[in-house]
């Protein structure tokens, strides 16, 4: 059995705990969480978290450790936990936070991980990275792959990749719902409703995402099968790549490499 303790229990956390209990892998385990807001306490306890008083009393009663708060203040909780942490595993969530920054903040002999995950996380869909520093060994890293499997997908990646994965994996679903509600508004224009656009937009874009995955065919490749000789797709495709569509797409995931590698 093990303690699995969350340190701020918003939103991501919010979505990991409830992938956790409702995943059935953690049945033995018990999942523990402290945050300064007394709803978001209420909130998770009705989950079937259980509640710790303070970020000291969780950090001496678990094994794991995932801290969850915003980044702008990781580093008072770092000054509250350092030194009831070691030998626990620590997770850590916040968006831009190295593993160089952890260890000075915790401590270089500490086990630490960081984890990127994404907003669809809410529906079990999300797609994580993670990286580790010298001291995680293979269980360690099993671990959290498997608390982070159970909200979606999660990859060991070389921190130097991080920035790209934070435009690809963090900040690309604002990109697709961006596409989402541009061929739902189209619809809209050509007759549709707004709500049934919508759900053959996403409905389409979540069935190609799984053509991609699965058949292991080109998306190029699948672009080709669906054109028909001088049929309507291809007329669709032009107009797209006339218009810079993936010229467009290139630039908004360098806009977020470069302001990522400035923070
Ligand atoms: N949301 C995403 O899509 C996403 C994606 C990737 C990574 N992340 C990372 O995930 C982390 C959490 O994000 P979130 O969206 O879940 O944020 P959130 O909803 O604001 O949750 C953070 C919680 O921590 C609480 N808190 C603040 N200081 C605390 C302290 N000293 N001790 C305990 N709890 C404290 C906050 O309370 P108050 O609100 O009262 O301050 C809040 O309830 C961030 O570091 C973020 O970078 C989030």
């Amino acid at each position: 059995m093990m303690n699995y303790g969350f340190i701020g229990l918003g939103n991501m956390a919010t979505a990991i705990t409830c992938g956790m209990l409702r995943s059935g892998s953690f049945t033995d385990d018990k999942i523990l969480g402290f945050d300064i807001s007394s709803d978001c306490c209420r909130a998770a306890e009705a989950n079937g978290v259980e509640i710790k008083k303070s970020a000291e009393d969780l950090a001496d009663s678990s094994d794991v450790l995932v801290l969850a708060v915003k980044p702008q203040v990781a580093e008072g909780v770092y000054a509250r936990i350092k030194d009831r942490v070691q030998g626990k595993l620590i997770i850590s969530i916040a968006a831009g936070k190295t593993i160089e920054f952890l260890e000075n903040g915790l401590g270089s002999d500490k086990l630490l991980v960081r984890v990127m995950p994404n907003i669809n996380a809410m529906v079990g869909a999300a797609t994580c990275a993670y990286t580790v520093n010298a001291n995680v060994t293979d269980e360690h890293k099993k671990i959290t792959e498997k608390i982070f499997g159970t909200i979606g997908t999660i990859d060991e990646l070389p921190e130097k990749l991080f920035s790209v994965f934070t435009a690809i994996g963090g900040s690309s679903p604002a990109f697709a719902y961006i596409y989402i509600d541009a061929l739902a508004r189209a619809g809209v224009q050509h007759g549709m409703t707004k709500a049934q656009a919508l759900k053959f937009a996403a409905a389409t874009v979540m069935g190609s995402a799984k053509m991609v995955l699965e058949s292991g065919v080109h998306p190029m490749e699948l672009c080709d099968r669906v054109c028909s000789p001088a049929g309507t797709t291809i007329d669709g495709v032009m107009r797209l790549q006339a218009y810079g569509f993936e010229a467009a797409v290139h630039e908004a995931i360098c806009a977020v490499v470069e302001k990522d590698k400035k923070l």
